[in-house]
């Protein structure tokens, strides 16, 4: 089945947010979001991973991957830090036709084989990516929330603290976008699993802001 077959709303110039799953040559599997956009008549869909991201390293040495569509926000807060992303490989399983695993329990799946890769900065790769079988999973139905467009926004934010520690003024951006999420997540979703998935990102980013700050005290 195509793309537009089986994910009937989706449209052009959108960046979609999914979970790319992978593996490196060694079978070792990995799973992280990542943002990915579609071609004009749906046959292609290009990602653009960091070049230091293991996700990049697996596609370009294995050259295939799946991309695991879902609205449940758990894999993507799971998924952007290294330290919370053990829970998740556990919920890999194996795809019909490519080698990289899929994530269970997702809605729709787009295994995939990397068709072209190049160049969108110093650090970022642009790659094209031609969907080999594309079928639906499970089905979640969820009325919108604020609390999970909230937790996706702050877990974008948490990925890239670590990359921008030294950079003050990005930092602070992405600090403030954190804290925001974090007032509609509380707002919104206070008490429930989604406010519990946020309290382990912000631990997270904790962590990582305390490393900077314990190397500067100890230089
Ligand atoms: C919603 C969302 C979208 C993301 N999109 C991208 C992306 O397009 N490219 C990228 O390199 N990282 C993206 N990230 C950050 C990666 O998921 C994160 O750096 C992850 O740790 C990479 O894992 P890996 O090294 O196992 O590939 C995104 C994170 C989130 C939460």
């Amino acid at each position: 089945m195509k793309v537009s077959d089986v994910l009937k709303n989706v449209k052009h110039h959108v960046i979609y947010e999914a979970l790319i799953s992978s593996i490196s040559t060694d079978g070792e599997p990995d799973i992280a979001p990542m943002g990915l956009r579609f071609s004009e008549g749906f046959e292609e869909f290009t990602l653009h991973p960091f070049k230091s991201s293991k996700t990049y390293r697996n596609l370009v040495e294995v050259g295939e991957g799946v991309a695991n569509i879902t609205r449940d926000p758990r894999p993507f807060i799971l998924g952007c830090i290294p330290g919370l992303k053990h829970e998740l490989l556990k919920e890999l399983e194996g795809s019909k036709l490519v080698k990289a695993p899929r994530l269970r329990g997702s809605e729709a799946y787009i295994e995939f084989r990397v068709k072209e890769v190049g160049e969108k900065s110093i650090n970022r790769a642009e790659m094209i990516c031609e969907p080999v079988s594309v079928y639906l999973g499970d089905l979640r139905i969820e009325p919108y929330s604020r609390a999970v467009y909230a937790l996706i926004e702050a877990s974008v934010n948490a990925s890239r603290v670590k990359v921008f520690l030294n950079r003050s003024r990005e930092l602070l951006k992405i600090l403030n976008g954190i804290s925001y999420a974090e007032s509609i997540v509380r707002r919104t979703g206070g008490g429930s699993e989604y406010e519990r998935l946020l309290n382990l990102l912000i631990k997270s980013v904790e962590e990582i802001l305390h490393g900077i700050s314990s190397s500067q005290s100890n230089p």
